[in-house]
C-alpha cells in the first residue's frame, strides 16, 4: 500500500458540520423536543442541553479554527427564530447574525443551513409539510433570515437530507417515529413533492436576498449498490429516495453529497451487510469508499457542471484510530474523484463534536469530545490530523 496526496483545487472547503438540534440543547419550541418527551414515540434518551452550543458556540469555533479548518457548517433554528407562526424573534436573528461574524472572524467560512430536520411546533400543528401553505410559511421564514446571512455567508443551504424528511414522513405513516435505519423505508411521496417546493421557493428567497450567495441543498445518499442481476430493482429503489431529490437540485449553484455507509440490494430489495462485515456505532456496516461512489453517483445524475460539496462524511465510533482510518479511505476517494476531474469543491466531516444523534448520544460522530456534565471541550486525535491537512492542503491517496 502507498500513500501519495493531491492537492486541494483553490478555494477547497474544508470543514467540519453540525445541526443547532443536535448541538445546541434545550430546542424546546421544536417538533422534536415534543417527540423526545412523548413515550408513545419511543426514542431512546431526550436531547436536553446537548452540547449547550447555545451558549458555547465560540468554544467550538475556537477550536475548529485552531484545529486549521477553514469552513465551519452549522444550522439556525426555525422554531427559535419564528417562535409564533409570523413573528420572528430579534434576539435570535442577531444570536444567529452573531455566529456568522463569530465564524469569520475566527477565519472560518460560515455555511448555513436554514433547515436541519427540525421545524416549531406550531408548524407542525399546522400539519407540517404537506399542510396548505407550507411552502410559503417555509419561505416566508427564509426571508426573516435576512439578516442573519445577507453578508458574509457564501453557501447556504435550504434543507438538510430532504430525502430523508420524506423518508421519516413514510416511517411515520407507517407507525415509526424514530429516525429510520439507512433510509430504507418508502418515502412519502407527498412530502416529497412538498419539500422539492419549498426548496425552490427557498433558493429563490436566497437569491432575492444576495444574488452572490451560493444556495443549494444536501442530499442524503445511500450508495445502493446492485447485486449480480438486481440492476433494475436497485435503480428503482434509488430513484425515489435519491434521484429526484439530486434532479430537484437543477438550477441551483451547488449540491450537497452526504453518505456513511453503502446498502446492497438483491433481487427481493435491500440485504444486510453479512454478519461478519465490520458495523459502526450505528450498526451501519463501515465503507469508507461510500463517499467515492456518492460523489459519482451524483455527478451522473445532476451532470458534470455542478458543483459537488461533501457536506456530511464520517463514522460513529468510539475508537478514534479506527475515524482516521475511516477519514484516510474516504478522502482517498475525494482524491480520486477529483483526478478524473469531478467538480468537488469541498470537503466538511460529520460531526464536528460527540453530539445528539436523533434519539441517543451513544453513536459518537464526533471529532471533538464533549464531556455531558461540564460541557468541556476535548479534541481527538482524529480532530488534530484531519484539521491540520487544511493547513497542508493535501488530501492523502492510498494506493493498492
Ligand atoms: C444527518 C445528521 C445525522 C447524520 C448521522 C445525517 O442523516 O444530516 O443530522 O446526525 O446523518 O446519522
Amino acid at each position: 500500500m502507498t500513500q501519495t496526496t493531491t492537492r486541494f483545487p483553490d478555494g477547497f472547503l474544508w470543514g467540519a458540520s453540525t445541526a443547532a438540534h443536535q448541538i445546541e440543547g434545550n430546542n424546546v419550541n421544536s417538533d422534536w423536543w415534543r417527540k423526545e418527551h412523548d413515550p408513545a414515540a419511543r426514542i431512546q434518551e431526550p436531547s436536553l442541553d446537548a452540547c449547550d452550543s447555545y451558549h458555547r458556540w465560540e468554544q467550538d469555533m475556537d477550536l475548529l479554527a485552531r484545529l486549521g479548518f477553514t469552513d465551519y457548517r452549522f444550522s439556525v433554528e426555525w422554531a427559535r427564530i419564528e417562535p409564533v407562526p409570523g413573528t420572528f424573534s430579534r434576539a435570535e436573528i442577531a444570536h444567529y447574525r452573531r455566529m456568522v461574524e463569530g465564524a469569520q472572524a475566527r477565519g472560518l467560512r460560515p455555511m448555513v443551513t436554514l433547515h436541519h430536520f427540525t421545524v416549531p411546533r406550531w408548524f407542525e400543528d399546522l400539519g407540517g409539510w404537506t399542510a396548505d401553505g407550507a411552502v410559503e410559511l417555509f419561505a416566508r421564514y427564509v426571508e426573516g433570515c435576512a439578516p442573519v446571512i445577507a453578508e458574509g455567508v457564501r453557501h447556504v443551504c435550504t434543507i438538510n437530507e430532504p430525502n430523508m424528511i420524506a423518508v421519516m414522513a413514510g416511517a411515520a405513516r407507517a407507525g415509526d417515529q424514530g429516525f429510520p435505519p439507512a433510509g430504507l423505508p418508502t418515502p412519502d411521496e407527498e412530502t416529497t413533492h412538498a419539500v422539492i417546493a419549498a426548496h425552490r421557493a427557498a433558493v429563490e428567497a436566497v437569491r432575492a436576498i444576495n444574488s452572490d450567495i451560493q444556495v443549494g441543498w444536501t442530499i442524503a445518499n445511500q450508495v445502493y449498490q446492485a447485486l449480480p442481476g438486481a440492476d433494475e430493482i436497485a435503480a428503482a429503489y434509488r430513484h425515489p429516495r435519491e434521484d429526484v431529490f439530486i434532479e430537484a437540485a437543477r438550477g441551483d449553484d451547488w449540491i450537497g453529497v452526504q453518505s456513511y455507509t453503502r446498502t446492497e440490494i438483491g433481487a427481493e430489495g435491500p440485504i444486510p451487510a453479512p454478519p461478519d462485515a465490520e458495523r459502526t456505532l450505528t450498526q451501519w456496516e463501515y465503507y469508507p469508499a461510500a463517499v467515492g461512489h456518492a460523489l459519482r453517483h451524483t455527478a451522473e445524475v445532476i451532470g458534470p457542471d455542478m458543483p459537488l460539496i461533501v457536506t456530511e462524511n464520517g463514522i460513529a465510533t468510539d475508537d478514534d484510530t479506527r475515524r482516521v482510518d475511516y477519514y484516510t479511505g474516504a478522502l482517498s476517494e475525494v482524491a480520486s474523484a477529483l483526478e478524473d476531474g469531478l467538480n468537488v469543491h469541498g470537503y466538511l466531516a460529520w460531526s464536528a463534536l460527540d453530539n445528539y444523534e436523533w434519539g441517543s448520544y451513544k453513536p459518537t460522530f464526533g471529532l471533538i469530545a464533549v464531556d455531558p456534565v461540564t460541557f468541556e471541550r476535548t479534541a481527538k486525535p482524529s480532530a488534530v490530523w484531519l484539521g491540520g491537512l487544511g493547513r497542508s492542503r493535501r488530501l492523502p491517496r492510498v494506493t493498492e
